[in-house]
């Protein structure tokens, strides 16, 4: 199932985000016991962060039961201000109460490609037995040229269907990146797109409601094999739907 939220501002969908991300960590505590989230990294979420770190305090749910995790990193080191490690523990990790050794940067800078093996096992070690990780919630952006996570036009990683964590050269940004493969995204519970600004708007009408071209637009891609999908977008991006 896909729901597409249109709020009016991206105040308002940083708000809506942080609600949905309550509701679904208050169910995947209830229900298992533990909420495993992986994050988007980017310039978007950063509103979102800011406020699950002021709402989770007051809320009813148990920081120790919170395992945090990135949907895709740059690969550099973690105080680099590209870093989407650094953009999370800046904006609510940092002064969160959640054990550190329950959060888990991807460290990929340097061999890029022993990182993401090295955080496949991470994944596999908190995932033991499962074909693919069965994240709770996993938080996406979307780039204009209809990236996701560090899946970018053109990519070999649209295909794979072997590994979970895999890292490629973006020739389009010029560097190395590590990222979920597209099944580990399409294995969890719940994906969340996050998305404002009218430079998006073109990709978000793509990727929603164009024909199907994940090789071109890849956050195609990203169809919860038994999970739902939801699109956080404001009306700027959402203006083409
Ligand atoms: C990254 C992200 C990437 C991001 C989009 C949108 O590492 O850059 O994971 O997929 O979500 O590029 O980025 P903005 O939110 O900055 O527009």
């Amino acid at each position: 199932m896909t729901v597409i939220h249109r709020m009016q501002s991206p105040e308002e969908l940083a708000a809506a985000a942080t609600e949905y991300f309550l509701e679904v960590a208050r169910e995947s505590i209830e229900a298992r016991g533990m909420a495993s989230i992986a994050l988007a990294g980017g310039t978007t979420p950063r509103p979102t962060y800011e406020r699950i770190a002021a709402a989770l305090p007051v809320s009813s749910l148990d920081p120790l039961a919170f395992y945090v995790f990135w949907g895709d990193e740059r690969c550099v080191p973690p105080d680099d201000p590209m870093s989407n490690y650094r953009m999370a523990h800046g904006s609510w990790l940092g002064a969160s109460v959640i054990p550190g050794d329950q959060i888990h940067p991807l460290r990929c800078e340097g061999e890029a490609k022993r990182g993401a093996a090295e955080y496949e096992e991470i994944l596999r070690a908190h995932f033991p037995g499962r074909e693919w990780p069965r994240f709770d919630l996993i938080f996406l952006g979307l780039g204009s040229d209809g990236h996701t996570a560090s899946l970018f036009p053109g990519s070999q990683l649209i295909d794979e269907d072997r590994r979970w964590v895999a890292a490629e050269f973006a020739e389009s940004i010029g560097g190395w990146r590590a990222t979920l493969t597209p099944m580990a995204i399409n294995a969890a519970r719940n994906v969340a797109f996050l998305v404002e600004g009218k430079e998006k708007s073109e990709a978000v009408r793509r990727v929603i409601v164009g024909e199907h071209d994940p090789s071109h637009w890849p956050a195609q891609i990203v169809e919860p094999s038994e999970g739902q999908l939801h699109w956080f977008l404001d009306e700027a991006a959402a203006i083409l739907l």
